[in-house]
């Protein structure tokens, strides 16, 4: 006989509620462990973010390939192939990796498409440029990337590159001309924090705000141009002076600053946040003339946050003759001579120490006979030499 009703119902809930608060529990105590790993990440984590070390290593992404950005892109229109063919060259030789973006011809894009504001002298291969431009912003927001870094198809960059950029990563990790404190998350993934919309690493001249030239951060880089290179670029050597270089400094020295005026678009970083406000500013708003000049106003009417460094990183590289632009339209008198007889060999860049596209030439060039020369003679050397050691045994 089994034990009455009386002491089963009783029985049977007492076990229903421990088991449940058993079943509450084992949820609790997941809850707990989990989120205890979450904090023991964190507490057993030795990195501290400010540290020296920890800035250090998060600054030495700046040499890998990408700079330190999410990716690179540049931009080049589909049929200047010598230029991608010039740009992968140099990408490849300096170990970085860059993304085409296509140009856009300007009679491409349908006048519905066509942003307000316009300026009737704005040429269709300046609407297109911006067309292409504003197609980066939008890869960088169509990514999962903090950071993109835009390229134009013509560029040349000190030969140093990388450690430049490793010493801006520093640099800014320790800004003194940022209006916030990093966050965690900028101190733990951002070589160059993210409290930026723009970071100009490729201006060809620039100045400051009049009201703000107390507002700069200044190290010393033995990559810097020469002073009689600055000297030539009036704007940047009287910007240089405004934010008080001396002639001493110059050609010592580097320096960030808020961007105001700044003159090409040719190597600038963007943030997603950066990305929004260019499109802003720059399409769902309207646009004038120029995407270089109309950033530059974004700049100096505030209504985007920038930084620019100067002396550049980066900077255009000049063949001579209407291979120089994209900004001309057949049939306009400034196009010239297509052809300039010497290649690449011949051309220029300002602003930089050094040519990398000038140092790639002399390494890259190779005298396979005479190498084959010089070693078959050191061998027979050598033979000649064992030959004439005395005969053991
Ligand atoms: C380079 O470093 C940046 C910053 O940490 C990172 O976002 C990017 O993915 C890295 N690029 C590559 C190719 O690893």
């Amino acid at each position: 006989m089994g034990p009455p009703r009386a002491i089963l119902l009783p029985a049977l809930l007492l076990i229903l509620i421990i088991s449940f608060v058993f079943f509450l529990q084992s949820f609790d105590s997941a809850d707990f462990s989990s989120s205890s790993t979450v904090l023991s990440a964190t507490k057993d984590d030795t990195v501290d973010l400010k540290s020296t070390a920890h800035q250090e290593a998060l600054a030495k992404h700046a040499l890998n390939s990408s700079l330190g950005f999410g990716e690179i892109v540049y931009i080049s229109m589909p049929d200047r192939t010598d230029r991608q063919d010039a740009m992968t060259l140099l990408a490849s030789f300096f170990g970085i990796k860059l993304k085409l973006i296509p140009g856009v011809r300007g009679s491409e894009i349908s006048p519905k498409a066509m942003p307000d504001g316009v300026y009737r002298t704005t040429r269709p291969s300046e609407l297109g440029c911006w067309r292409a431009h504003v197609n980066a912003w939008r890869y960088l927001l169509d990514s999962d990337m903090d950071t993109l870094l835009i390229f134009e198809d013509d560029l040349d960059w000190n030969t140093n590159l990388k450690k430049t950029m490793e010493t801006l990563s520093l640099q800014m990790q320790n800004s003194q001309i940022r209006l916030s404190e990093p966050s965690d998350y900028e101190r733990a993934n951002a070589p160059y924090g993210l409290d930026w919309d723009v970071l100009d690493i490729g201006s060809c001249k620039d100045s400051g705000h009049p009201d703000f030239k107390d507002v700069s951060q200044i190290w010393n880089d033995p990559d810097v141009p020469d002073i009689r290179v600055t000297k030539r670029n009036k704007l940047m050597y009287n910007s240089l002076h405004d934010f008080g270089l001396t002639d001493a400094d110059i050609g010592k020295k580097r320096l960030l600053a808020p961007a105001y005026l700044t003159v090409c678009t040719s190597a600038y970083a963007i943030t997603r946040q950066g990305a929004e406000r260019l499109l802003m500013a720059m399409s769902y708003i309207g646009f004038r003339n120029a995407v270089d000049t109309d950033m530059s106003r974004a700049f100096r009417e505030g209504r985007v946050r920038g930084y620019m460094l100067t002396p550049p990183a980066i900077s255009q590289f000049r063949i001579g003759g209407s291979k120089d632009t994209d900004n001309r339209d057949p049939g306009d008198p400034r196009m010239g001579s297509t052809i300039n007889g010497h290649g690449n060999l011949h051309g220029f860049s300002a602003n930089l120490k050094g040519s990398a596209r000038k140092w790639m030439v002399d390494n890259l060039n190779l005298n396979n006979w005479e190498d084959y020369k010089r070693i078959r003679q050191e061998k027979l050397a050598e033979v000649t030499e064992e030959s004439s050691l005395p005969a053991r045994g």
